[in-house]
């Protein structure tokens, strides 16, 4: 069974597939601070997004910083504690286990380990074939699913196999095969490559656009480095200690990143130039994320920005859309141009928590190590 989509009357689907609007996932902390004050880990602070039919989106940060409780959001493995979250015009935000179910064969993920995701014990058929009976392929389970492991590039033979009688690659086929099953609009595929070595990143990452275009897909393709969804995105959105700071079309993210933790997460890519390389090393962000418990002040990037200035530390940046559809929170923003700048509006997805103020000169590219002080 599928989703009914609803169309415009001419049969394509009707506005975006899934709308994320000022959604939080805050965690309490056992025992609160001192004076049993309530204390929360901001996994996810107040993120505005959207994703059409047929679009990947790549999500992008270092570690810690709530691509996986986001994407666990977004699939709703867990219930957000605010904000709302729309899955074809529907808010699910906070929609029970029962009338979730009509949506779990819209939305799959993808875990990051397929050695952990799949239970050890069960064999590949009954694992890709666990959910065939929501849908229309139920009524010939063994046939589907040897149809869906030769679609995901496995031997439909196999399908008595455990787990572990599969390499690393394979087995993270072994799950898409097993999202493919329901027959979803989206899979949301959290670091997806990364446990697999370099070699078979590419062929899974192949395979994902291959399927991606036969069968119409939407991906959140969710990575820690910017180079992994370079090639499969059609716009990037960068996170940054819960909150969006960057989402731009794909290359241009590349070619002309505003925010300068994008700048840094860039100078993290290696590159074969030595100087080139060395003067991406020195913009790399220094020094630790902050605590998702006290994030700082104003623009949470402050404490690490080599260019912050005081206003950095008060103001939170609203997200800034720019002409072309580039959109960045920083009141300092590198690689825009006068142009730029006068045609600039506040985007209608900034966080409620920002400021007003868009800013009114580009910032200067920073020229030495560490935070700036002025
Ligand atoms: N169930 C939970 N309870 C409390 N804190 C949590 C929980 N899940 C995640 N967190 C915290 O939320 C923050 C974001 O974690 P998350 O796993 O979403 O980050 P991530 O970007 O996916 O990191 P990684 O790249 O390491 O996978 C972290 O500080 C993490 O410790
Ligand atoms: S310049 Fe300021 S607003 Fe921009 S990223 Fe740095 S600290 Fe944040
Ligand atoms: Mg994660």
């Amino acid at each position: 069974m599928t989703t009914a989509v609803a169309t415009d009357g001419s049969g394509a689907p009707a506005g975006p597939l899934l709308e994320l609007e000022h959604l939080q996932m805050l965690f309490p902390v056992r025992g609160g601070g001192p004076g049993r004050t309530k204390l929360y880990v901001h996994a996810v602070d107040d993120v505005s997004l959207s994703l059409t039919d047929g679009e990947t989106l790549g999500l992008v940060g270092e570690s810690g910083c709530g691509k996986t409780t986001l994407a666990r959001c977004i699939t709703r493995l867990v219930k957000p504690t605010g904000g709302h979250l729309r899955f074809r015009g529907d808010d699910i935000t906070t929609t029970g286990p029962r009338a979730m179910r009509r949506y779990r064969t819209s939305m799959q993920m993808v875990f990051q380990d397929p050695q952990a995701s799949l239970n050890p014990r069960k064999r590949v058929g009954q694992i890709v074939g666990a959910g065939l009976h929501l849908t229309s392929g139920g009524a010939n389970r063994e046939t589907r699913v040897r149809e869906l492991l030769r679609q995901v590039g496995l031997n439909p033979e196999h399908i008595n196999r455990f787990p572990h009688e599969f390499s690393g690659g394979q087995r993270q086929r072994v799950g898409v095969a097993r999202a493919l099953a329901v027959e979803p609009a989206l899979i949301v595929l959290d670091e997806p490559v990364s446990a697999l070595d370099v070699s078979i990143q590419a062929q899974v990452v192949n395979l994902l656009g291959d399927l991606q275009r036969t069968l119409g897909l939407s991906y959140i393709f969710v990575a820690h480095d910017l180079s992994v969804v370079r090639h499969v995105s059609n716009r990037i959105a960068v996170m940054y200690l819960g909150k969006l700071v960057e989402v731009s079309p794909a290359e241009e993210l590349y070619r002309k990143p505003i925010h300068p933790y994008t700048v840094s997460l860039l100078g993290a890519i290696p590159i074969p130039d030595p100087t080139l390389s060395r003067e991406r090393t020195r913009r790399t962000a220094k020094g630790e994320l902050p605590s998702p418990i006290h994030p700082p002040t104003g623009c949470r990037f402050n404490t690490r920005c080599p260019v912050a200035t005081d206003v950095c530390r008060e103001v939170e940046p609203p997200l800034t859309l720019y002409p072309g559809g580039h959109q960045a929170a920083c009141h300092h923003p590198l690689n825009v141009t006068a142009g730029d700048l006068t045609g600039a509006v506040r985007s209608v997805q900034s966080p409620l928590s920002s400021g007003f103020d868009l800013p009114t000169e580009a910032g200067v590219e920073p020229s030495g190590d560490g935070p700036a002080t002025a």
